[in-house]
């Protein structure tokens, strides 16, 4: 089977001027998903991340190289995704039921039918809202919920148009640890249930090798990806599996490939550490 996302050898400048001194972004990426494939893409600040993201979802167009998804080749914005960033970004005067229903009032097939399948649309977004724990949110304002209610309240309005993929640029990274793990059981859950695409760009490597099947490890200034590294961790994974020593000794391997693009910082203070 064909895979459902594939980057040949793609680059990526963000204007003439930075094409014409061979300035990019993002390097020669290669790499395929397949079908309900779960991805993370790590890598320091500005390694292009959330280049390789605009990329996916044909924001931005490759200098060189081509993006065939699901068999087409990607020739503008995608209506096959859905998207939630590291803040949530929910509409402040529209209720937390209301915010999850606005894709369906903007993208097609759902938008011509709106009015006709209200009922259905909304009993689809009380459900995906019950299955992250938000029942008896609906009607709240996303001022009235934590940090991590509205983060929950973002992936549900990713998902209700049923997107073949979904991209998450750091959703968890501004959360406390209890609740980001519990988003983390969130997302696998609702991934395992609906096996949609993911690429999830985080700097937690905990969470990169919890949830995902693959790791891309990226680095900065070439753009590139350097590392590929299956996570062969059995499904469906349990959070006490972190405390395991196959699953510490992954991390600590991604780590030691960032570590080793790491320069040394001064001290405050003075000095080059030891
Ligand atoms: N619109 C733009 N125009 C010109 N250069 C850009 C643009 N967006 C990003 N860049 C540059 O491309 C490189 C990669 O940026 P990108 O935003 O993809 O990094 P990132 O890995 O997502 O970083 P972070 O972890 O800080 O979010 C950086 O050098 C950045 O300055
Ligand atoms: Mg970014």
């Amino acid at each position: 089977m064909s895979p459902f996302v594939d980057f040949q050898g793609v680059w990526l400048a963000y204007n003439r001027q930075l094409l014409a001194q061979g300035q990019y972004a993002v390097e020669d990426i290669t790499l395929q998903m397949d079908r309900g494939e779960f991805i993370a893409i790590v890598g320091p600040s500005g390694c292009g991340k959330s280049t390789f993201m605009k990329l996916a979802t044909g924001l931005n167009m490759p200098s060189k190289g081509t993006i065939r998804i699901d068999g087409q080749p990607v020739t503008g914005p995608l209506k096959i995704s859905g998207m939630a960033f590291q803040a949530p970004s929910l509409l402040p005067w529209r209720t937390t039921l209301d915010n999850v229903l606005l894709p369906l009032e903007i993208v097609e097939p759902y938008r011509s039918s709106f009015r006709a399948k209200r009922d259905e649309y909304v009993a689809k977004a009380r459900r995906l809202l019950a299955s992250v724990g938000l029942a008896g949110y609906e009607d709240k304002f996303p001022w009235q919920l934590s940090g991590g209610m509205q983060q929950r309240a973002s992936i549900c309005r990713a998902l209700v148009h049923e997107p073949k993929m979904l991209l998450l640029d750091e959703p968890f990274g501004a959360l406390d640890a209890f609740t980001r793990e519990e988003l983390w059981c969130a997302m696998r859950d609702l991934q395992a249930a609906q096996r949609f695409n993911v690429i999830l760009v985080t700097h937690d490597l905990r969470e990169s090798v919890f949830l995902a099947d693959t790791v891309y490890v990226m680095s900065k200034g070439p753009g590139r990806i350097i590392v590929e590294r299956r996570i062969d961790l059995p499904r469906p994974r349990d959070l006490e599996i972190t405390y395991t020593p196959q699953f510490t000794d992954i991390v600590h391997e991604l780590r030691g490939h960032i570590g080793a693009m790491r320069k040394p910082v001064a001290r405050i203070g003075g000095g080059l550490p030891q």
